[in-house]
């Protein structure tokens, strides 16, 4: 490798395309290298270098942060905000002190390395000895270059931060598999009859019944159009300390079709109520909200990765990455109309996990 500027003279020759004579002008070659302030000012250079040492330490000081997050915010019986709260603090160690990284990187190679302009000859490849050696050499002056033998404080800054980046990602996941998850918490929904419950809330005491979000109105089947869609809860939800996550795993689409072109099993058969079927609103694939309904095709859609699900055959998977049917909730109506939910639904609700058999 050599090190220098290249000069304007040669002459390039460029083909025109519409068969006239090749046009040729003088290669302008690279403008006069400026060197940096950095390079002739000892000042500037150690500015730099406190620059870096700080972003460097921007870096440690995130990953620290969100290691201390997962330790320090409990998620034993956590709220939502606890949740909220955990994701944003190891989140944010986990991006800054990569960032921090990138960053440090960035500004170390623009304002402390070697920033001569080089050319290198066009040799052919080989991957024989000689090349080897090149390559160690090569790797060799671009640590020297690096200038990072003679900044001991920098080379402490960037062990650092290198050394403890990893952690933010590495200390929850290694945390986390010991851990002792509850999957009952994922096996049941609000919709599970109760014995003795508040008879304003269900129906002879034990049935939820279901209610338009958010005014948790009960709804009657009336209510509920040819191929009209909507999103229902259990109605009367207690809002107390875990509402929100019983209420999103509860959430429901009601749909009404044509009963003659429902397909449904024996086991199924008395699940719908003229026509008005129910399933969980929530992605088997990996849980986002089912949200689009195709009146023609009867089809629900997931916006996220374009799972679809027909709703006249049990909510089987038609397209998409999904791998299973929406799990369906078995509705009748009581004396005055009002819809009610007569059992939790079949099965887990959401993406599939380890154990999710009943
Ligand atoms: S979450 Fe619905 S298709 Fe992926």
């Amino acid at each position: 490798m050599s090190s220098h500027e290249q000069q304007p003279s040669t002459e390039v020759a460029r083909s025109g395309t519409d068969g006239r004579l090749p046009e040729r002008f003088e290669n302008p070659g690279l403008a006069p290298h400026r060197h940096r302030l950095a390079d002739s000012d000892p000042k500037v250079s150690k500015r730099s270098e406190r620059q870096v040492v700080v972003i460097f330490l921007i870096s440690v000081l995130a990953s620290i942060a969100g290691v201390v997050g997962y330790f320090v915010i409990p998620l034993d019986e956590p709220s939502i905000l606890d949740v909220r709260l955990s994701t944003l603090v190891i989140g944010a160690g986990l991006g800054l002190g990569m960032l921090g990284i990138g960053v440090a990187a960035v500004q170390w190679a623009r304002a402390l390395m070697d920033d001569a302009e080089k050319v290198e000859d066009r040799h052919p490849m080989s991957a024989g000895p000689s090349v080897q050696q090149q390559a160690f050499e090569m790797l060799r002056d671009g640590g020297s270059e690096a200038n990072i033998a003679r900044r001991p404080v920098l080379k402490g800054a960037v062990g650092g931060a290198l050394a403890l980046a990893p952690l933010a990602f590495l200390v929850p996941l290694i945390g986390n598999l010991g851990a002792d998850w509850d999957i009952s918490k994922f096996a049941r929904t609000a919709w599970r009859p109760v014995r003795g419950g508040d008879p304003e809330r269900y129906y002879q005491g034990q049935y939820r019944y279901l209610a338009v979000d958010p005014q948790d109105r009960r709804i009657k089947a009336s209510e509920i159009t040819n191929n009209n869609i909507v999103h229902v809860i259990p109605h009367g939800l207690p809002e107390e300390e875990h509402y929100l996550e019983e209420k999103a795993k509860a959430v429901v689409l009601l749909v009404r079709v044509d009963p003659g072109l429902l397909k449904e099993s024996a086991e199924r058969a008395d699940w719908s109520y003229e026509g008005i079927v129910a399933y969980s609103k929530i992605c088997t694939h990996v849980g986002c909200p089912v949200a689009l309904y195709e009146q023609q095709t009867h089809h629900l859609l997931c916006p996220c990765h374009q799972s679809t699900f027909d709703i006249t055959d049990a909510a089987k998977v038609v397209f998409g990455p999904a791998k299973r049917a929406l799990p369906q909730l078995p509705i009748a109506v009581d004396e005055e109309g009002y819809l009610y939910a007569k059992a939790d639904f079949d099965e887990p609700v959401g993406p599939s996990y380890w154990q999710r058999e009943r």
